[in-house]
């Protein structure tokens, strides 16, 4: 495992996805103590795809799970997929089948977005109520976001060329995906720059291409909307791993 320190961001390299799970795993549960021990409550959102999938997998083993303060611990969504909570698309389903359901949370604890609704604006605008009333502010700011990466650079549900790019003035937003031809909903940009911890994991050698033009490449978000994220609020980490980072320099 390597730490590359920027002004803007830290990297870590983890040797493969297993490695990458297993951190990520350690920094949630370190982030988790801190947050608790402090503010006796950690708000965390939480994204869909694979490598996040695998970090679920490490926090609902005994190992992790009995140490954390569950009670205290507070899951949003980064973002979701417009289909019903048990369908096998669905973010919620995931982290509920793989850490949820497996571990002592209050189901009160639990906010996810409620995306099966036909009226998708609606269930953005609902979302959006629910976090700033859980928040009691206009613009919240979560203690950790995290995010997945895709080959072509979206994060979260923000896709190249996608209206939710430009909608900074809001917290969650109903975005259409041509390439999908679905919708989905998704925070904002700035929601997601608001929080204190973004902690991106990225793993597999079909990201290297996309992650070295989000890090290295001319600012370009409309084709690579991961560059919208920045630690404006607090601290940037990506986490990768070797065969995602290969064409990094340095
Ligand atoms: C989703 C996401 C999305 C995901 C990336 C990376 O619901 O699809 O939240 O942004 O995190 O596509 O997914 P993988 O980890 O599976 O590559």
């Amino acid at each position: 495992m390597r730490t590359l320190r920027q002004s803007t961001h830290e990297l870590l390299i983890c040797a493969d996805a297993a490695e990458l799970a297993r951190e990520a795993a350690r920094r949630f549960a370190g982030l988790a103590e801190v947050f608790t021990n402090d503010a006796g409550r950690f708000t965390v959102a939480l994204s869909g795809g694979s490598t996040p999938k695998a970090m679920f997998q490490v926090l609902a083993d005994k190992a992790f799970a009995d140490a954390l303060p569950w009670c205290s611990i507070y899951f949003f969504w980064g973002d979701e997929r417009c289909v019903p909570p048990d369908h096998a698309d669905s973010n919620y389903r995931m982290a509920n089948e793989t850490l949820l359901s497996k571990v002592p949370i209050p189901p009160e604890n639990i906010f996810r977005i409620p995306a099966e609704d036909g009226d998708h604006k609606r269930a953005a605008a609902d979302y959006s109520e629910t976090l700033r009333t859980f928040f009691t502010e206009e613009r919240p700011s979560l203690d950790l976001v995290f995010l997945g990466m895709g080959p072509d650079g979206h994060t979260a549900s923000l896709f190249p060329g996608t209206t939710a790019l430009c909608a900074n003035d809001r917290i969650a937003v109903a975005n259409y995906v041509d390439k999908l031809q679905s919708w989905r909903i998704t925070l904002t940009a700035d929601t997601i720059n608001r929080a204190r911890n973004i902690i991106f994991l990225v793993a597999g050698a079909d990201k290297a291409p996309a992650l070295k033009e989000v890090m290295e490449g001319e600012r370009n978000p409309e084709q690579y909307p991961s560059q919208l994220i920045e630690a404006s609020h607090g601290a940037l980490l990506w986490m990768v791993d070797e065969a995602a980072a290969k064409l990094l320099s340095g």
